[in-house]
């Protein structure tokens, strides 16, 4: 199981003091050296963390691949395909989201655009997608190499189920609900990711898996065999200012070591 690494996070702490501490390039070394297998990075519209210059010192000095995900907005798209990373993964964009939420809408106007002039530049195209069959579907259509599921429903159920968060302020109004009704729903979320996985990699498309994922929901996503890699950002960066980064990436390493 190949781990990517998201450390756009470091660059919400930079921009916090709007001084270059900490450094992106510091801890893409870091990240690297403990193992993460790519590093993963979300150059977004309206640039909140990592920027161009971020994006491209990046490129130049990461010795494993670079996944970038972007939105399939048209000046977006033309600087990744200048930037030439290994991969980019197509995200749905908002400006007022906190991250990323859901997946990406397969019938947007201007997907076909972005795949086609990301694949010119030679870059290996993934799409951001609920695990539903039309979108895997979709990605197929469209050539694209990978597709990474959504993991974030299974992410939010499982917290609720069992974390204390219900008990927080940080408890999901939505799901508020008796356990049993969580538990099912929860396994209905978990067999909807496995179909979709087994779905898409029958199709010959390689199968990632990313969002909420986390140092205890983790096992249980990597361990479906048709998926092959995991992009986890927010899990590891906030452990890594309690553990040091290199830690939180080797402890990741090791959860899914054998999968
Ligand atoms: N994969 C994709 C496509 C994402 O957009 C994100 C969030 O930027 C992640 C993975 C990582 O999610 P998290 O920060 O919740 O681990």
């Amino acid at each position: 199981m190949k781990l990517g690494v998201n450390i756009d996070h470091i660059c919400v702490l930079r921009a916090a003091r709007g001084v270059n501490d900490p450094d992106i390039i510091a801890a893409m070394f870091a990240a690297i050296k403990a193992g993460s297998d790519q590093i993963t990075i979300h150059l977004r519209e309206d640039r909140r963390h990592i920027d161009d210059d971020d994006a491209r010192r990046i490129k130049a000095l990461c010795k494993v691949p670079l996944n970038i995900e972007c939105s399939i907005d048209k000046d977006i798209i033309n600087i990744i395909a200048d930037i030439a990373p290994q991969r980019a993964t197509l995200v749905p964009e908002k400006r007022e989201e906190l991250t990323t939420e859901g997946g990406l809408n397969t019938d947007a106007k201007g997907l076909e655009k972005a795949v086609e002039t990301l694949k010119k530049s030679e870059i290996e195209v993934s799409l951001f997608i609920e695990p539903n069959l039309a979108a895997i579907n979709k990605a197929k259509e469209l050539e694209c190499e990978y597709i990474e599921l959504h993991t974030g429903a299974f992410a939010n159920l499982y917290l609720m189920l069992n974390s204390n968060l219900s008990q927080s302020k940080y408890s999901i109004k939505a799901l508020e609900l008796p356990r049993a009704k969580l538990k099912e729903k929860l396994k209905k979320e978990y067999e909807r990711i496995k179909a979709a996985a087994i779905y898409a990699k029958s199709l010959g498309l390689e199968v990632a898996a990313g969002h909420g994922l986390n140092y205890q929901n983790t096992p249980l996503i990597a361990s479906i065999p048709q998926i092959c890699e995991l992009n986890i950002g927010q899990s590891i960066i906030a452990r890594s200012t309690i553990t040091g980064l290199e830690t939180a990436v080797k402890e990741m390493k090791e959860l899914i070591k054998n999968c």
